[in-house]
């Protein structure tokens, strides 16, 4: 199980696993010819879920539990604690249920980033065969003190699950189960790239979830990344799966504007690969932009390289809002846009 993540990240360095379609590419942000504001004046920071971020950005979870992602997760963390964004690590479940390499994770509670998420699978909360330790209240404890966390982020993967080798099939019980941990404790849950819908959305709000990161369709796409494992596998039938699920999904832009409509922060993830995606985000109505495959190269590479990455991202996303008459985020989230090619049919589903 170790090296599943190892290879996670292997392929998603190596190969092409992005999107076919670049929905972000669809939401048009109309030029303000006259912004009548100078651009020192703009202010991109926001509040969220408690914790004041100097840009609405997160680092959404990916690694951990094998012995670089130390490396990884130490360049996110002190770059995202430096710019002043939040950060997630991938699923804790190798080092809470079986002890791997858990100083992969604790690395990040070394910096101050502003806001941590914790990160468990929603399969994790059932049992997936007969004897199996599910991850109740207490390891979810471990989870978050692992990384100082203040926020359980539980991801959504069953598309994942079913072009592995190995995935787990069962999901009967997971939204009680996501209910109950919300109880007790700050609860956010995301997608892993194939988008949340308003009907799952709304469930979820109703269980008491405190934000939704809808990691849509458009970024990496995990069937890409599974396609490739299983070849190496020799595992033919979910090779093939992963090539006929490879865009499966609802793309990232129609997830938020779907999303906001049920009255939780909503973070905006899938693809988002530049500053302009995530002004295009937050025009949407989404509080925050994420990203995993956007920034994972400069965090295998070095902390200087991922820092710049960073700041590049919140660079961009200070010209778009210049551009668009915009000196806060809240009034970013007032202007105005054209919804053009593949993603428009979706708004009349
Ligand atoms: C290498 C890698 C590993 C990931 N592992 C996790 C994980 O363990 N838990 C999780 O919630 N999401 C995981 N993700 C999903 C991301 O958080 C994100 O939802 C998804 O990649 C879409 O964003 P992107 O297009 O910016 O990559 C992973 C992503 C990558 C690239």
């Amino acid at each position: 199980m170790s090296h599943r993540k190892a290879e996670h990240v292997k392929v998603v360095l190596g190969r092409d696993v992005e999107g076919h379609y670049r929905y972000w590419n669809d939401i048009q942000l109309v030029h303000r010819a006259l912004p009548e504001l100078d651009f020192s004046e703009i202010d991109p920071s926001i509040e969220l879920l408690g914790h004041r971020l100097s840009a609405p950005l997160v680092i959404t979870g990916m690694t951990g539990g094998f012995p670089d992602a130390a490396k990884i997760n130490g360049n996110l963390a002190r770059a995202a604690a430096e710019v002043g964004v939040a950060m997630g690590v991938g699923s804790e479940r190798a080092a809470v249920l079986k002890g791997q390499y858990p100083e992969s994770y604790a690395c990040v509670a070394r910096y101050p980033v502003p806001l941590k998420f914790a990160n468990i699978g929603a399969p994790q909360l059932i049992p997936q065969a007969a004897d199996d330790r599910v991850v109740g209240p207490e390891l979810v404890r471990s989870a978050m003190d692992l990384i100082h966390a203040d926020v359980l982020a539980i991801h959504l993967n069953f598309l994942q699950e079913m072009v592995q080798p190995e995935g787990d099939r069962r999901a009967r019980g997971c939204l009680e189960r996501i209910g109950e941990l919300a109880g007790t404790f700050p609860v956010l849950v995301k997608e892993t790239g194939a988008g949340i819908s308003r009907e799952v959305a709304e469930s979820l709000r109703d269980r008491k979830v405190r934000a939704l990161d809808v990691s849509g369709t458009g970024g990496t796409s995990f069937a890409a990344v599974e396609h490739y494992r299983a070849l190496e596998q020799g595992a033919e039938r979910e090779a093939r799966l992963g090539r006929t699920f490879w865009d499966w999904g609802i793309p990232s832009p129609v997830s938020v504007i779907e999303v906001v409509g049920v009255g939780l922060p909503v973070i905006a993830s899938g693809g988002v690969r530049s500053g302009l995606d995530v002004a295009r985000a937050l025009a949407l109505g989404a509080v925050a932009a994420g990203t995993a495959g956007g920034v994972l190269r400069a965090a295998a590479s070095s902390y200087e390289e991922t820092r710049r990455e960073l700041e590049t991202l919140v660079h961009e996303l200070k010209v778009a809002m210049f551009l668009t008459g915009s000196r806060t985020v809240a009034e970013l989230q007032r202007a105005p846009y054209v919804i053009t090619g593949e993603t428009r049919p979706w708004l009349n589903r």
